[in-house]
């Protein structure tokens, strides 16, 4: 009998293990406290093999939950075409196991119909994504960002029809304002079609959730969040302390630029670096354990360009918990 290409690790959900869950606010969801973020790292230009290696770590260790969306790449599509492959040739057995998203809002193919939030526009992109990524249906399907152009009721009524459809079991949204997010929550209840979680950025640097009453607005709604760039695109690991690595995401330059690395933020990261260090933790899990620390997370989602990485920011989720004077250490050296 010729053996199965993967077998996964016995051990992916041992008690003592590697990874805890968290409920997705009123729902019958668990996710990962660490989910793995597909953006960065698994285009067409990227090795197959090293994207295969991550995302078999991944669920080696508990990682169930798989984010991706129509325009990951580069080339856009790209992402999900090499996660359709590995799903194919390892995944295909545990897809019960497994929880995927994707999603679309951003420009994808040309004219009018492939960006933004129409119902031609999300209908059509669901398609093509399943299409690439081998798949019957999604977990989650998200609407990317907000339109402000789109009346709200055709965005949400396409993702209600999807979810009747059966082409995604629940329903995303990623970034929206505070009004248009209540307003959605409530559309949605209402069709009996609850929204499961909520994306948006939040990590150590950037708090924009908490300040505008996102976070708390979604709490009160029953809402999961799951927060994306937890590590702030690298810059809250040891990726920056000395310099530019040439195989890193800001010497690449298309969405973290090199001009961001300045004396003044790595002097302020090698400040943090100092306090992970006291706690027994590399910087990228205090990172990690600082986002987690807030009860109203469900999950982060973690982006990483080796196992080596996604090894260490796993064990971030033994220790999500801080004392008053470490949080006041890191509000001082964030400044
Ligand atoms: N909804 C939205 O609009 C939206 C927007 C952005 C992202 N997202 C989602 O969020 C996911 C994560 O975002 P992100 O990739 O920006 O996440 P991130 O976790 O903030 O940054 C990931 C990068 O940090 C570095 N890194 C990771 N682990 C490390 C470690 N242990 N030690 C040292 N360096 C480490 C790697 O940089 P190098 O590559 O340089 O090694 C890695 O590529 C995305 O994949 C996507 O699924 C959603």
């Amino acid at each position: 009998m010729i053996p199965p290409a993967y077998s996964p690790s016995a051990e992916r959900y041992a008690a003592d293990g590697h990874m805890n869950y968290r409920r997705s606010g009123r729902s019958g969801i668990l996710i990962p406290e660490i989910s793995l973020g597909l953006w960065h790292n698994f285009g067409a230009t990227d090795p197959l093999d090293r994207s295969r290696a991550i995302l078999r770590y991944a669920f080696d260790h508990g990682i169930t939950h798989f984010d991706l969306a129509n325009n990951y790449g580069p080339p856009y599509g790209s992402a999900e075409t090499t996660f359709g492959e590995i799903f194919r040739s390892d995944f295909r057995p545990y897809r019960d196991e497994m929880l995927i998203s994707t999603k679309a809002g951003y420009d994808m193919w040309p004219g009018p119909y492939g960006n933004w939030g129409s119902r031609k526009y999300l209908m059509a992109s669901l398609d093509q994504s399943l299409r690439r990524m081998n798949l019957d249906y999604v977990d989650i399907f998200y609407i990317h960002r907000f339109d402000p152009e789109t009346p709200i009721e055709e965005t949400l009524q396409a993702l209600v029809d999807i979810v009747r459809s059966g082409k995604a079991l629940y329903i995303g949204i990623s970034r929206w304002p505070l009004d248009a997010s209540k307003k959605a929550f409530d559309y949605l209840d209402r069709r009996d079609a609850h929204c499961l979680i909520f994306q948006d950025r939040l990590n150590m640097i950037d708090r924009a959730p908490v300040q505008s009453g996102v976070l708390d607005a979604v709490d009160r709604n029953g809402v999961g969040f799951i927060a994306f760039s937890p590590l702030a695109q690298g810059l809250l690991t040891n990726r920056y302390l000395h310099g530019i690595p040439a195989d890193s995401r800001a010497a690449q330059g298309r969405f973290l630029k090199s001009d961001t690395i300045t004396p003044d933020v790595i002097r302020r990261t090698r400040e943090l670096n100092d306090i992970a260090s006291s706690r027994g933790q590399s910087l990228a899990q205090m990172a990690i354990s600082w986002v987690l620390s807030d009860k109203r997370v469900t999950s982060v989602i973690a982006g990483c360009s080796s196992t080596e990485q996604l090894s260490d920011t796993i064990a971030a989720v033994r220790n999500t918990k801080f004392s008053q004077e470490e949080l006041a250490l890191i509000d001082n050296a964030i400044g």
